[in-house]
């Protein structure tokens, strides 16, 4: 606990179940506490606190209102059990939601377990991420954080002094997030160079065709760029010659020797956490762009926000409300913080944590709570 939360933390455990849960409300100043629910045979009270405190800057970042909360369950996600414990996690934070947190969805979980928390508390508002027939909103069929990712791209380079439309792109994952990205970005006019996937990587320095390679994905998984044909090492995408890099699929992939010898002008954070603190700071002495992850993938949270205010309506979320809002949202807060970063000269992930917090402390200081002397 420090001086920002967490407000409350509520730990549960069901004995006919073997059930054990935990919830971390982490602050709460902007907005009701919101983030995603997860369950993980290894997961750890401290892990959850720290998934919600990040959940606290990403919407205070965002400048949209709620406030950071997470929540976990300890088990497998496989296990034949899974609906029950479900149901026994929900009935022990019957007094929390959806008064003070609504279950969302994280690893481990889908679409059709927040419909059994939605059951179970016999509430509309106890769950988003709900399946369509509940009147849910696929975000990673509609892609929603890929082309927020696209979107910041496109406002990233326009800050500096460089246009999507032509520049060469080199893409590491074709997952949810990674195809969205390819996709808006190729309507945009950038011309993909380089996509891999865990399986291989495939490069075109005239462009890829990002059309058959989703139609290849979607029949074949991961294994579209072995069927594209001319695959190589995965990792060659990171190397790939291009104009920006978008990491969209694993953590760390970037390290200092990465971002010492890379040579493209920007890089965007499509996954969680892929470039490490050090190279952060080298990308940062040589002059390289970095949009960082949780200013350039929260398209998902701008259309979870939206879900949050529909829980009770009887009309769907209209993706056409929820895109507009997604390239607003994330053109404006890419180029806000790649210009606080070169005012302060400080790296784009400490410009960005400045800013959120300084939202956080100011919700904090007009509600009377922000004392530091305390
Ligand atoms: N889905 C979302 O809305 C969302 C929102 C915010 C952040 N993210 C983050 O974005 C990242 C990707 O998420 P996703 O939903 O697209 O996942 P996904 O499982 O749909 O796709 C992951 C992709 O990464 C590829 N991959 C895995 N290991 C690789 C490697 N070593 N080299 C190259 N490619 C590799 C996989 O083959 C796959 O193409 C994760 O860090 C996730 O936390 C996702």
């Amino acid at each position: 606990m420090d001086e920002w939360g967490p407000e409350k933390v509520v730990c549960v455990s069901d004995r006919r179940t073997g059930m054990r849960g935990v919830l971390v409300l982490d602050n709460t100043a902007r907005g009701m506490g919101k983030g995603g629910t997860r369950m993980s045979p290894d997961l750890r009270v401290l892990e959850v606190a720290r998934l919600a405190r990040a959940m606290t800057w990403k919407w205070a970042a965002v400048d949209l209102f709620h406030g950071g909360a997470k929540a976990g369950i300890l088990g497998d996600p496989n296990s034949p059990d899974k609906e029950r414990i479900l149901r026994a996690f929900a009935r022990a934070l019957s007094n929390e939601v959806p008064g003070e947190y609504v279950f969302g969805l994280d690893m481990g979980l889908n679409e059709t377990d927040a419909a059994i928390f939605l059951d179970e508390l016999g509430d509309r508002g106890a769950a988003v991420g709900l399946p369509r027939a509940l009147g849910g909103l696929p975000y990673d069929e509609l892609g929603v954080t890929g082309y927020g990712v696209a979107e910041a791209t496109d406002a990233a380079a326009q800050s500096i002094g460089m246009t999507v439309a032509g520049a060469r792109v080199a893409l590491q994952g074709f997952g949810a997030v990674g195809l969205a990205t390819a996709r808006r970005l190729a309507e945009l006019g950038a011309v993909v160079v380089a996509v891999s996937t865990a399986r291989g990587a495939v490069l075109d320095p005239d462009g890829l065709n990002i059309p058959r390679l989703a139609e290849l994905r979607a029949v074949h998984g991961d294994d579209c760029v072995l069927e594209y044909g001319g695959a190589v090492d995965t990792d060659t995408v990171l190397t790939a010659d291009a104009d920006i890099l978008i990491p969209a699929a694993r953590e760390d992939v970037i390290d200092k020797d990465r971002a010492g010898t890379t040579s493209v002008r920007l890089i965007v954070e499509g996954a969680n956490l892929p470039t490490t603190p050090a190279a952060r700071d080298v990308l940062h002495q040589r002059g390289i762009a970095l949009v960082p992850d949780f200013i350039a993938n929260a398209g998902g949270i701008v259309a979870a926000a939206h879900s949050m205010d529909a829980r009770y309506s009887p009309f769907t979320v209209d993706p056409d409300d929820v895109f507009p809002m997604i390239s607003t949202k994330m053109r404006a807060n890419a180029a806000t913080v790649l210009a606080e970063s070169a005012r302060h000269d400080v790296p784009a992930h400490y410009a960005a944590q400045l800013l959120a917090q300084e939202r956080v402390r100011e919700a904090m200081r007009l509600r009377g709570q922000y004392n530091p002397g305390r």
